[in-house]
C-alpha cells in the first residue's frame, strides 16, 4: 500500500516514516536476527496492543528453521505506584530454554519492557533480546538493554503501524506525528 493511498488523520500533521521506511527496516531487523539466531528457533513474544502489527511483519522477515509467536498484556498501574505494571494476560507457552525475542512497537519510559524482560528472564529462557521498532530515548526512566532498535525518534506523540491515538489510527500503513496543539 502506498502512503498517499491512505489519508492523514487530522489530528496529524505529517507522516515521518512511510510504510515503505517501515518495510525496509523491517527486512533489514529480520536479516540481523537471522544471522544472529542462525539455525535456530526463535520465540517472539509482544505487547498487546501496539506490537501486534510489528510482530506480524517482522516474523515474515525472520529466516529460521522456525519462528513461534505468542503474547503478554499488561495493564499500568496508577501513577502513584512508581510505573509499576501488572500482567493482565500471560504467555500461553513455556519459554524455558527457548530464545526468545521481546518485540515491542515502542519504548518510551523503558518502564514495561523492563518490567517484561525481568519477567521473561526468571522462566529461565536460553536467551532473551530485546527488538524495538520505535526508541524514544529522551523519555527513559528504566535502562533497559535493548539488542535492536529500528528508528529513534525525539519525544513526540506518533500514531500507526500499531500506535494510536486514544485506541485510534493503530492501523495507519504509515507513523505519523500529532500535530502540537493535539499533544496534551
Ligand atoms: C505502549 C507500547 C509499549 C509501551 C512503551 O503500549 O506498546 O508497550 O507503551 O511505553 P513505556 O516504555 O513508557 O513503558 P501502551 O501502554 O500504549 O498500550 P498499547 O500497546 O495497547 O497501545
Amino acid at each position: 500500500m502506498s502512503t498517499t493511498a491512505t489519508p492523514l488523520p487530522p489530528e496529524c500533521d505529517k507522516v515521518i516514516l512511510t510504510a515503505e521506511q517501515i518495510s525496509l527496516k523491517v527486512g533489514e531487523l529480520g536479516q540481523r536476527i537471522s544471522e544472529d539466531l542462525h539455525g535456530r528457533e526463535a520465540v517472539l513474544v509482544t505487547v498487546l496492543r501496539g506490537g501486534l502489527f510489528f510482530l506480524a511483519d517482522l516474523c515474515r522477515k525472520i529466516d529460521l528453521p522456525d519462528v513461534r509467536i505468542d503474547f503478554m498484556a499488561v495493564s499500568q498501574y496508577s501513577p502513584g505506584s512508581g510505573g509499576a505494571v501488572r500482567v493482565t494476560k500471560d504467555l500461553t507457552d513455556d519459554i524455558a530454554g527457548a530464545d526468545v525475542i521481546l518485540v515491542e512497537d515502542v519504548v518510551d519510559t523503558g518502564l514495561t519492557v523492563n518490567y517484561v524482560h525481568s519477567l521473561l528472564t526468571s522462566r529461565g529462557p536460553a536467551s532473551l533480546r530485546i527488538c524495538t521498532l520505535l526508541d524514544k530515548p529522551v523519555r527513559r526512566i528504566a535502562d533497559v538493554p535493548i539488542d535492536y532498535t529500528g528508528f529513534e525518534l525525539p519525544d513526540h506523540f506518533v500514531v500507526g503501524y500499531g500506535l494510536d491515538l486514544r485506541g485510534r489510527y493503530r492501523g495507519l500503513p504509515y507513523i505519523a506525528s500529532l500535530r502540537d496543539e493535539m499533544v496534551m
